[in-house]
């Protein structure tokens, strides 16, 4: 790469201190349709809203005089070892808040140590991000109506070595976003007057984009039976995907997975034992980023309940409104043995590309250990509900 590009781009993102830093810069570089897909909710945007403001609300214990040296926050997600309890969450269309965005993100997930978990949905597909990473990485499944194409899906995740597959359950219809409706959300963007606008006022993100040829979703098209366009995403999900999912389709997935199977979208404690019943290695406590059903609860509100329904049965992560190394040792403490980052990871993504993820990371990082340590804490495996004050 242009190695006075990169120094000034290095440069420029130590000076962003919080993922607000990397949102505002991401909102300037990425076309607006796509920008707004990220930061958006169903409906009223309420449940999004409140998976953020929920963390607000958790306060921690000050403790001093403790010995703070010989930090850790290396631990385990299904296993696996992470250089802290943070994996990146599966986006769709995330080759579109920057060029390759996907094989972007699986690199500096990789260079960090965390788990990337790549979306079905994505643009660069399965093989793209195998080509440059040596670490397994995790599939997102969604449950499409053709059996074959699951079948398929799961095939090609087995060959490209991926560790686990996170089989999403809260999708079986979309809810709606308004935002992606108003802008006529498409990938790669259509060409009326308002998208080509929209795209010519990012000029760098228009440069990088014609520097590569994936610019529509790379594990659907060419693959799928009669799929050659995905313009309008939100009928073409209406149309594919299985409105008609069962406990026993994942009983289907896990045997013709047969590897790690992480159930994500579990909100309810009722969900959690029928999940926690057809032995999967972990669920994900989600709400989708706020991007389902509208008036449910935050997930951080809905973790303890489901921690005390299942938590000795079956590991329990979180994702959702987490925006620091604060909201990650709150779900950690709160019983949460992983947590992940969809939009942190996004607006990283669309302010720097790779080094912009890297600086998500170090942002969160830096922010968990500080603040574990003035918890009186050294180690993030030893993170329980006595660092919360309760009132
Ligand atoms: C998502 N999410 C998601 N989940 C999934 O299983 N498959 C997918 O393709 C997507 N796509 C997607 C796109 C975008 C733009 C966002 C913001 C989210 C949900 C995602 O995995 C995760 O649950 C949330 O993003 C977590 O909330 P935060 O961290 O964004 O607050």
């Amino acid at each position: 790469a242009n190695q006075p590009a990169r120094a000034k781009r290095l440069r420029s993102l130590s000076t962003a201190l919080t993922i607000a830093d990397l949102k505002a810069r991401a909102r300037r570089r990425v076309p607006k349709m796509f920008f707004d897909y990220a930061d958006s909710g169903a409906w009223t945007e309420g449940t999004y809203r409140a998976n953020e403001a929920d963390f607000a609300a958790i306060k921690l214990r000050q403790r001093v005089l403790v010995d703070m040296t010989g930090r850790s926050l290396q631990s385990e997600m299904i296993g696996e070892r992470v250089a802290m309890p943070v994996a990146i969450a599966p986006t769709g269309m995330t080759g579109m808040q920057h060029a390759d965005g996907e094989m972007l993100g699986a690199r500096a997930a990789e260079a960090f140590g965390v788990p990337f978990t790549l979306s079905t949905m994505s643009i660069c597909s399965i093989e793209d991000v195998a080509s440059v990473t040596k670490r397994p990485f995790w599939f997102q499944l969604y449950v499409m109506r053709d059996r074959d194409f699951v079948r398929n899906l799961i095939g090609r995740a087995k060959a490209a070595g991926c560790s686990a597959l996170v089989l999403t359950l809260d999708l079986q219809i979309l809810g709606q976003r308004h935002k992606d409706l108003r802008n006529g959300l498409s990938a790669p963007p259509k060409w009326t007057p308002k998208h080509a606008w929209q795209v010519a006022t990012r000029p760098l993100w228009a440069m990088e984009m014609l520097g590569t040829k994936r610019r529509s979703f790379g594990n659907i098209v060419g693959h799928a039976k009669n799929v050659s366009d995905l313009s309008s995403l939100s009928s073409w999900t209406a149309e594919q995907f299985d409105p008609k999912l069962s406990w026993d389709d994942v009983a289907w997935i896990k045997r013709e997975w047969g590897g790690k199977l992480i159930l994500k979208g579990i909100l309810d404690s009722e969900d959690a034992r029928a999940a926690a019943d057809t032995g999967a290695d972990a669920i994900i406590v989600s709400n989708h980023g706020g991007r389902q059903l509208d008036g449910a609860r935050s997930s951080i509100s809905m973790l303890p309940r489901i921690v005390d329904a299942v938590g000795d049965r079956i590991e329990v992560h979180l994702d959702g409104g987490i925006r620091s190394g604060q909201d990650v040792l709150k779900a950690l403490a709160l019983g949460a043995k992983g947590t992940y980052i969809g939009r942190p990871f996004l607006y990283g993504l669309g302010a720097g590309g790779q080094d912009g993820v890297t600086r998500a990371l170090e942002i969160i990082r830096t922010e968990l250990d500080v603040t574990m340590a003035l918890c009186g804490r050294r180690d993030v495996r030893d993170i329980d509900r006595s660092i919360l004050d309760e009132g």
